[in-house]
């Protein structure tokens, strides 16, 4: 293979998460061609400001294959009814596509059952819900919640609000210089008071994967539950909630290469039927009478209103997309991307990434010497080039490593080393400007 070949092989490929597909062997896995899929995203083919588009902002939001495309349309065009409320043929389709990518994200996530997945708006959504609704059941005085350094803001603030309104304890796992959540960090903060453990799968302003199971289990140990938020894990990583052990995880579809608008929450079925609803509305009761109010059976009980029908069939497309490409062909070449981009931005005179742990994934996040991350995210724009600027929403990260902010550049499945190196252009003139 030639070292700019962007097709990804995983013979011999070392793996911090060794492929788990049962049957699967490296003998047996599939090609992935980067240079092929990027065909099937018809948002690349632009210029942006005269240049190619070079786009590295997949961590913020993912672009959409033609598929996704398509099927979202085909509902506004062809199936545009209301689900679980028709006998007529538009709302039968709908319904089936919408209960049909419930039955697909069980099976991406390995569910035990399609009871257990709950269509949310988004990530935020799902923590909140959790946050709101079994902070409501099993949070009180004195009790404690337990996050740590890295989290997004959708990860720390419903737990502040829930614990505001229960008396409870936010508890915080410190992080290292180089952005990783050590284990035995993590166990010295648990103690009987903790009701929950609420951590990220990998970090979204640093790219850190976080050893989530051996932290799941030691929650347990200590009798709590767990939640994990897999906004950025879920993109980029196999994810086995029964494997996992989690008694939560929430994913938004948009960085899955879906429409925006849309999450998923998996939640443990004996849990979710202890919690009281989240949200009243059509299609979350049984009966309702002014004296009294039933409420339906798992997973309607918590999707309260017509919910985001297109979005929801939009990722059951993008499913199938990623289950025709090859997740690990997928994982493997966005493993070797990172690296030579971790090679290629170490080499940067002045350029220092923040969050370097030897387990990280799709993102690396860095300032230069003398200039703002808003001017080398303005300058890079200029070259065609898109990443993220600013503090990723996580801003008690930036006040760790004492930055107002950082440039991140996060991967999709259509980046290759030719995007690294638009970028490490884009990166030259920035030097050249402010040195
Ligand atoms: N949470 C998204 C990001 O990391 C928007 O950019």
């Amino acid at each position: 293979m030639e070292p700019n070949d962007d097709r990804a092989t995983l013979l011999n490929s070392p793996s911090a998460h060794p492929p788990r597909a049962p049957g699967l062997d490296n003998q047996t896995l599939p090609l992935f061609s980067a240079k092929h899929a990027r065909e099937d995203f018809p948002a690349l083919n632009q210029e942006v400001n005269g240049q190619p588009l070079t786009y590295l902002d997949s961590g913020a939001t993912a672009l959409k294959p033609q598929c996704v495309i398509d099927a979202v349309s085909g509902v506004y065009g062809r199936d545009c009814a209301n689900v679980h409320r028709g006998v007529h043929t538009l709302s039968q389709r709908a319904t089936a596509a919408y209960e049909g990518t419930r039955d697909k994200v069980q099976g991406f996530l390995g569910a035990s059952a399609r009871e257990e997945i709950l269509f949310t708006r988004g990530t935020t959504e799902g923590v909140n819900l959790v946050a709101s609704s079994y902070g409501q059941h099993a949070l009180g005085e004195g009790d404690e919640v337990l996050i740590t350094a890295l989290e997004h803001h959708s990860n720390i603030v419903p737990w502040q609000l829930a614990c505001e309104r229960a008396g409870a304890k936010l508890v915080v796992a410190p992080i290292t210089d180089s952005g990783e959540v050590l284990l035995e960090d993590f166990c010295a903060k648990l103690t009987e008071r903790t009701k929950v453990a609420a951590f990220a799968h990998v970090s979204n302003a640093l790219g850190t994967v976080l050893p989530v199971e051996e932290m799941t289990h030691a929650a347990h140990d200590a009798g709590a539950v767990v939640l994990i938020d897999g906004a950025q894990g879920a993109p980029h990583l196999h994810v086995d909630v029964e494997e996992l052990g989690c008694d939560f995880y929430a994913f938004s579809a948009h960085k899955l290469y879906a429409p925006t608008g849309v999450g998923v929450l998996y939640g443990r079925r004996a849990l979710l039927e202890a919690m009281p609803p989240y949200q009243g509305g059509g299609d979350m009761i049984d009966r309702v009478t002014f004296e009294r109010t039933t409420y339906n059976d798992l997973p309607y009980k918590f999707e309260a209103g017509t919910p985001n029908i297109a979005g929801v069939i939009g990722l059951g497309a993008a499913l199938d997309y990623l289950q025709r490409l090859g997740p690990l062909g997928i994982e493997a070449h966005e493993r070797a991307v990172l690296e030579y981009a971790s090679d290629a931005l170490g080499d940067i005179r002045g350029l220092r990434v923040v969050g370097d742990a030897p387990s990280k994934v799709a993102v690396i996040s860095f300032v230069m010497e003398g200039a703002h991350p808003n001017d080398i995210g303005e300058i890079l724009d200029q070259h065609g080039v898109a990443i993220r600027t600013g503090h990723h929403c996580a801003q008690p990260v930036m006040d760790r490593f004492s930055v107002p902010a950082t440039a991140r550049m996060s991967l999709g499945l259509y980046n290759t080393r030719e995007d690294i190196d638009a970028l490490l252009r884009g990166l030259h003139a920035v030097k050249k400007l402010f040195s």
